[in-house]
């Protein structure tokens, strides 16, 4: 299923580095698994530490894992991988692959059709490629450093929506049901008073940051992530003239944080409301 859009995508006006050209691969099989998976059944357990709620992981996000892994690893052999299920933590590698095999493992446990895989090939620290697949539609989210921000083989840009009274909000929570799960509420309260559209909590963060890109959200928000969920989006967003930054508005960085993204208009409205109701310790 997933093979329609990636010849498609390979076909794209321009062309992609050996790195996103991997990614992309990567991409395919871990999608296929995870597809088979969603299809046929799959086992599911709880990481979840005290204070926290829904921290599943499954056999697809661990075979999806793998397989990405090994694909890089022979590409790349000497490049380093940050993957979510494998926890290797070194961040400060020049040459860094960053993966969550799927971002939105509670949709999928629930058979709700709305995750991702993202895969980012990241240079000092920032994310120079990157692919983001919904693999049960078959969608597929590329971007390139100079080179666009891609949805199959269209090329996107952020909405150009200035007020958030016309625009949606996305936001998400981390597994925590304590002061971050308060925070993010408060601030939900303070975006609906300002009369937007609408707000959304879809269940995954990499394809919330994408759909900033794709304008179909104007603000997306969320207290605390970690790099994995973010990197390929970061670079996608960019790459679609949209803003991402941490929860303080400052320089984004590929370790534990708040992150915001907005279209080019709406970063000065959004960033006082994340900032105002921001949990204090966490990004
Ligand atoms: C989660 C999803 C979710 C976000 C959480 C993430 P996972 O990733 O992106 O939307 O709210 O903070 O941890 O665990 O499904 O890979
Ligand atoms: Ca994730
Ligand atoms: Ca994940």
């Amino acid at each position: 299923m997933a093979n329609d859009h990636c010849e498609k995508i390979l076909s794209m006006p321009f062309q992609p580095s050996p790195q996103l050209e991997v990614a992309i691969q990567a991409a395919k099989t871990a999608g296929r698994i995870v597809n088979e998976f969603y299809e046929n059944g799959f086992e599911t357990r709880d990481k979840s530490t005290a204070g926290e709620s829904a921290g599943l992981v499954t056999q697809a996000d661990i075979a999806s894992e793998q397989a990405i892994i090994q694909i890089i690893r022979n590409a790349f052999p000497e490049h380093h991988i940050l993957a979510e299920e494998t926890m290797d933590q070194s961040v400060v590698e020049d040459h860094l692959w960053v993966i969550d095999p799927l971002d939105g493992t509670n949709n999928f446990a629930h058979g709700i059709p709305h995750f991702s895989i993202s895969i980012a090939y990241c240079y000092q620290g920032k994310p120079i490629c990157g692919v983001i697949l919904d693999p049960v539609h078959d969608q597929w989210y590329l971007a390139e450093q100079g080179k666009g921000a891609w949805h199959n083989q269209h090329k996107v840009h952020v909405n150009d929506r200035p007020l958030l009274s016309e625009t949606i909000v996305a936001v998400g929570f981390y597994y925590d049901r304590g002061a971050m799960m308060r925070a993010t509420l408060a601030a939900m309260e303070e975006f609906f008073d300002s009369q937007v559209h609408g707000i959304r909590r879809m269940g995954s963060a990499a394809l919330d940051i994408t759909y900033v890109g794709l304008g179909r959200f104007g603000v997306y928000f969320e207290y605390a992530l970690s790099p994995w969920d973010f990197a390929a989006a970061w670079i996608f967003l960019q790459e679609a003239g949209g803003i991402i930054t941490d929860g303080h508005g400052n320089e984004l960085r590929l370790e534990p944080t708040s992150v915001l993204a907005t279209n080019h208009h709406l970063f000065q409205q959004a960033l006082p409301i994340v900032i105002r109701n921001h949990p204090t310790g966490d990004g």
